[in-house]
């Protein structure tokens, strides 16, 4: 993504991976993953001769910037997995041992505090024989992007931090995002590494937090007469202390960044001799939260051994095909665990679920086939085109039409009035004057 918008604005980008397949298809000006317009751009950069990838790491000694964006998973325990940031490390350093222009290296993969000072630099500087902040230069500079949403945030950033310990390296990766976004340039935090790199987790984990708090509120307002969350939520997040961003209660947080970033927080947090209380009940609020469609299956159907579950997205969120930590899967493999027959509908993420339940379920071919037949219909993920099911839809297709609304898309006066059994996230019962 990123390398795509600094190629659009003209600089001269080489990807430099392991991963043949990935390769191969953007060599193709074909995206590895789904992101909206993304294609558009890899077409653009590829035949202009602008973009181009390799799987040779001494394509490196030729380049200026070197953005380190490699992947930082985490280990069974919740910690940091850093082989590919120790790998890419010492293959920078060997590229670099026999230039002689200024390079410098940019960490841009979220990282533990203390990763680029006590990893990235010592492993840099053994493989090339130079010291940071004469022979190269080093800076942290986390990136914050969202799927669906990150070719729009490359190129509009809330802000840029960028750590380093050497003035001249900071300054001439400002120098380049000030060329970069022109008159868009936003704020830039100037620090130190250790505070860009917990300040990325700091990032994630508040969003977290805000997601497992309105989640929490949800459930108390559940169990209270003509209580609503969407009410709730509107209401706190008109507070400018609060912000409206990030209070949609739903069936829990997800995807490749939230869930690890906030358990290696947690890990890292163990190193420096601190229990969070607070960021671990934040993971345990997201987990309980997604067995919350169960729950409500469960209340209307009795037993799910035998009953067509419909399922109304796959992926961790909208526009993306991204079923990394997504709400279904747990869901589903529960489903399939109770003797569910489960039919699954998603506008993108059909092939990746595929890979995970295999023949375990069927998949819908669109939303009003994966809602035919059933005795239930979970939505899981909020596409704009489940939004268009009409009540009357529910209530022709489904065999009876019990709908688990797990992000708030529908009316529920409406949906309610027209005969469906529905039940929502964070809406209390309806409770009669006496
Ligand atoms: C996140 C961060 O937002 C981004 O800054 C960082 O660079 C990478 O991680 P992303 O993984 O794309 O981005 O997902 P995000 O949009 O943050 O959503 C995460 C999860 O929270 C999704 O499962 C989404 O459905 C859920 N969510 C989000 C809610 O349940 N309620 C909300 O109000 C917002």
């Amino acid at each position: 993504m990123t390398a795509v918008c600094f190629a659009r604005k003209g600089h001269e980008v080489v990807g430099i991976d392991t991963d043949l397949d990935a390769l191969g298809k953007i060599q193709k000006a074909e995206p590895p993953f789904f992101e909206p317009r993304l294609k558009e751009y890899l077409v653009e950069a590829v035949t202009e001769g602008i973009f181009a990838v390799t799987d040779d790491a001494s394509a490196n000694a030729r380049s200026e910037l070197t953005f380190m964006a490699v992947g930082t998973p985490v280990c069974e325990d919740g910690s940091i997995d850093l082989t590919h940031i120790r790998n890419t490390a010492e293959a920078i350093g060997r590229s670099i041992r026999d230039t002689t222009h200024y390079q410098l290296t940019v960490v841009k993969s979220t990282v533990t505090p203390g990763t680029a000072r006590t990893v990235v630099r010592p492993l840099i500087e053994r493989e090339s024989g130079k010291t940071a902040g004469m022979g190269f230069g080093l800076c942290s500079n986390p990136e914050f992007l969202r799927e669906g949403n990150a070719l729009h945030d490359a190129e509009f950033p809330d802000r840029i931090v960028i750590g380093s310990e050497d003035a001249v390296a900071a300054k001439k990766l400002e120098s380049f995002y000030e060329e970069l976004h022109g008159e868009h340039m936003p704020p830039v935090v100037r620090t130190t590494h250790e505070n860009a790199e917990l300040l990325k987790y700091a990032n994630n984990a508040f969003l977290a937090t805000k997601i497992s708090f309105i989640n929490t509120i949800a459930n108390i307002a559940e169990r209270t007469p003509n209580a609503d969350i969407q009410t709730i939520a509107r209401g706190i997040g008109l507070d400018e202390r609060i912000g409206p961003e990030f209070l949609k209660a739903g069936l829990g947080w997800g995807g490749p960044c939230l869930p690890k970033d906030v358990k290696a927080l947690v890990e890292f947090s163990k190193t420096v001799n601190y229990n969070p209380e607070l960021i671990k009940s934040v993971i345990t609020t997201n987990e309980e939260q997604n067995g919350r469609a169960l729950q409500a299956a469960r209340k209307v159907l009795g037993s799910l051994k035998g009953k067509r579950i419909g399922i109304l997205g796959l992926a961790f969120k909208p526009g993306t095909d991204d079923m990394r930590e997504a709400a279904s899967v747990p869901l589903i493999q529960e489903l399939i665990r109770e003797g569910a027959s489960v039919a699954a509908y998603d506008p993108a993420a059909l092939d990746n679920a595929r890979k995970i339940f295999r023949n375990d379920i069927s998949y819908s071919r669109d939303s009003l086939e994966c809602i035919d037949g059933a005795d239930c219909c979970i939505i899981v993920t909020d596409w704009d085109e489940f939004k268009a099911i009409a009540p009357k839809d529910f209530i022709e297709r489904m065999r009876c039409p019990v709908v688990i609304d797990g992000r708030r898309i529908y009316d529920v006066d409406r949906y309610s009035k027209a005969g469906i059994r529905l039940s929502a996230i964070g809406l209390g019962p309806v409770a009669r004057s006496p």
